[in-house]
């Protein structure tokens, strides 16, 4: 019997090896094989986007509708941390709809250039609670936190210590 240790290794083998694109392929264009492994309607999103580029693992997409689903065409208040240029906010905007209020905050300035293409943008780091504090005031309640951020795990725990309180019922912390 094959031990867990070659069977993920095989996994991560025919992963590295498939033709399937990757997060840094913003403007692929989708083949049939792309459409039938990421299907769904954040994937359709992200396949058809003629607009600024989004970076997402493409694995991610079909759970992205899992998750974010229920809250389409809602009110739903989400913050995603980590703007770069602005593409997933619009992939959010295009997902849920008109009426959800969707921040991002950035700790770069150049993205404050695109605040209200797709939502509101804020200036500030994920590891500043006060920040944090504040965006959170401004939107008046928040249901869907992504974190996409720096990665830094310590930034990541500093947002999470701030943020999950701060989720009303029902909320969704993604990291
Ligand atoms: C992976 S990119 C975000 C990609 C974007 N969410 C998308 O899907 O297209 C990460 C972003 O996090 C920002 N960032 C890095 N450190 C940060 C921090 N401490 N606080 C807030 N944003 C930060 C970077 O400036 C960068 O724009």
């Amino acid at each position: 019997m094959q031990s867990i240790y070659s069977r993920a290794d095989r996994k991560l083998r025919s992963l590295l090896n498939s033709n399937l694109p990757n997060s840094y392929d913003f403007s692929i264009r989708a083949t049939d094989e792309h459409r039938s492994a990421y299907p769904g309607r954040a994937a359709d999103i992200f396949f058809s986007n003629q607009g600024k580029p989004v970076a997402k693992w493409l694995h991610y997409l079909p759970i992205y509708d899992q998750l974010l689903g229920s809250h389409i065409g809602s009110k739903v208040k989400m913050l995603e941390i980590g703007v770069a240029h602005g593409g997933s906010l619009g992939l959010w905007r295009k997902l849920l709809g008109d009426e959800a209020v969707i921040f991002g905050i950035d700790i770069d300035p150049k993205c404050a250039a695109l605040d209200g293409d797709s939502g509101s943008v804020r200036i500030g780091s994920q590891d500043d609670p006060k920040f944090l504090r504040d965006v959170v005031a401004e939107m008046k309640g928040l249901d869907v936190v992504l974190d996409d951020g720096s990665h830094i795990g310590r930034h990541q725990r500093a947002s999470l210590d701030v943020l999950f309180p701060l989720l009303g019922e029902g909320g969704l912390y993604i990291i």
